[in-house]
């Protein structure tokens, strides 16, 4: 009995163990397609990862405002992202930056010192093309200030080493062609006025760069009694046709002006804009969009209150040939010699009164991050380094 229990038993072991090995294939093969699922699934997620990473990062490119100055078909465009309700800006403090910058000094003070020119960089997120201007700011720390104003939500510090690293301002959402767009500039404008050597303010986006170097643009700058802001009159209904006669008595017809986003103002016109606020009232109320603010206040405002101290003409180069509601972006395979040289010395402009000058344009943009490796290859040729 015993005997035929263990004969039964070494049987089963047998038969187990013949089967044995069909078994083990089939776990060798489940281990098998798990473990390549699990490292594609992984490669998956892992793409999709760099994917998001690569459009955000290139959407960072695109410029805070394409408003063109050219097409009436602008409402047709995609509505921008809603803004984010965090800001890290806080009311009472920027009311007193805005205060204290409209009672700051109207002419630089300079006790033995230069005057400064002011970079003031409205971006939504980091600069790409920072390499090109930590470029072109070595070497002249004593003539320039830096202010970066950023969305709310980029609070990543460059390094130590950088030029820009703790010059973001406190900073709230922004809004495509929006007044929190212009609020934007006045918060840039009164940080750097508070800073007293600031002779002259430049507003630069993510996408400008450049064209010629520190001590070329810094002369040409400071040099001119005159302005440069973009400042015409557009018979067109993208221009005259965003005026509306409610903006009466303050803002006429004839007032009305149009012009370039980005523009360079002396100490006295800075000082101007962010103490107004009369017709900075009037336009917040009257024009939206389809009127955009930012392509009409400052013109306007500067055209009325002090227009003998205005070039009426950007040093901001942006091509508008190629038609549509945004300007030409420019990529790699764009930058090429002829081309930045076109736009350095291919116009004719007046600079200081009767003096007529081929060098029109100091910057320009919109350069794509992929333009920064052809350009710092370019840089000792523009720069003269
Ligand atoms: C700019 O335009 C204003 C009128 O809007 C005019 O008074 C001023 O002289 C112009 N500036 C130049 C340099 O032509
Ligand atoms: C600029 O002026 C010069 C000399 O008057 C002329 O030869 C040139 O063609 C002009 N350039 C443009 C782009 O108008
Ligand atoms: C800047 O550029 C000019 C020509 O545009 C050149 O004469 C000058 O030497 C350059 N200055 C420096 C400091 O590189």
């Amino acid at each position: 009995m015993k005997k035929h229990k263990i004969t039964a038993f070494v049987k089963e072991l047998n038969v187990r163990m013949k089967k044995e090995p069909i078994t083990l294939r089939y776990i060798h093969i489940l281990g098998t397609v798990i473990f390549f699922s699990s490292v594609s699934s992984l490669v998956i997620l892992l793409a999709l990862y760099l994917n998001q990473r690569l459009q955000t990062s290139l959407f960072l490119v695109d410029d805070l405002s394409s408003n063109p100055l050219t097409s009436p078909s602008l409402s047709l465009l995609p509505p921008p992202p809603p803004p984010p309700p965090r800001s890290s800006g806080n009311d009472v403090e920027e009311e007193e930056v805005m205060r204290r910058a409209a009672m700051a000094p109207r002419d630089a003070m300079m006790i033995g010192a230069h005057p400064k020119v002011a970079f003031m960089f409205l971006t939504r997120w980091n600069l790409p093309l920072s390499p090109l201007w930590e470029l072109f700011f070595k070497g002249h720390e004593d003539f320039y200030s830096i202010h970066v104003h950023t969305s709310p939500e980029f609070t990543e510090e460059p390094p130590k080493s950088s030029v820009f690293y703790k010059k973001r301002i406190p900073s709230k959402a922004v809004e495509w062609g929006k007044s929190s767009m212009m609020d934007a500039e006045r918060r840039l404008l009164s940080h750097a006025l508070l800073e007293t050597s600031n002779a002259r303010f430049v507003l630069l986006s993510e996408t400008c760069i450049p064209l010629f170097n520190f001590t070329t643009i810094y002369t040409y700058l400071t040099r001119s009694t005159r302005s440069f802001l973009g400042s015409f009159d557009d018979p067109r209904p993208m221009g005259r046709g965003r005026y509306t006669s409610k903006m009466l008595p303050h803002v006429s017809l004839s007032d009305w002006r149009k012009g370039n986003q980005w523009f360079e103002v002396s100490r006295r016109i800075a000082a101007e804009i962010v103490s107004d606020r009369r017709y900075y009232a009037v336009f917040k109320e009257h024009c939206r969009p389809p009127c955009y603010i930012d392509e009409h206040y400052l013109p306007t405002l500067v055209n009325k209150i002090c227009p003998e101290m205005n070039s009426n003409r950007s040093v901001t180069w942006v091509d508008w040939s190629r038609g549509g509601s945004h300007p030409a972006r420019f990529v790699w395979k764009d930058i090429r010699v002829e081309f930045l040289d076109g736009i350095r010395f291919g116009s004719n402009c007046s600079y200081e009164g009767d003096d007529v000058t081929n060098v029109c344009f100091l910057f320009a943009r919109k350069f794509h991050v992929s333009t920064l490796e052809p350009l710092m290859k370019i840089a000792p040729y523009l720069y003269g380094i």
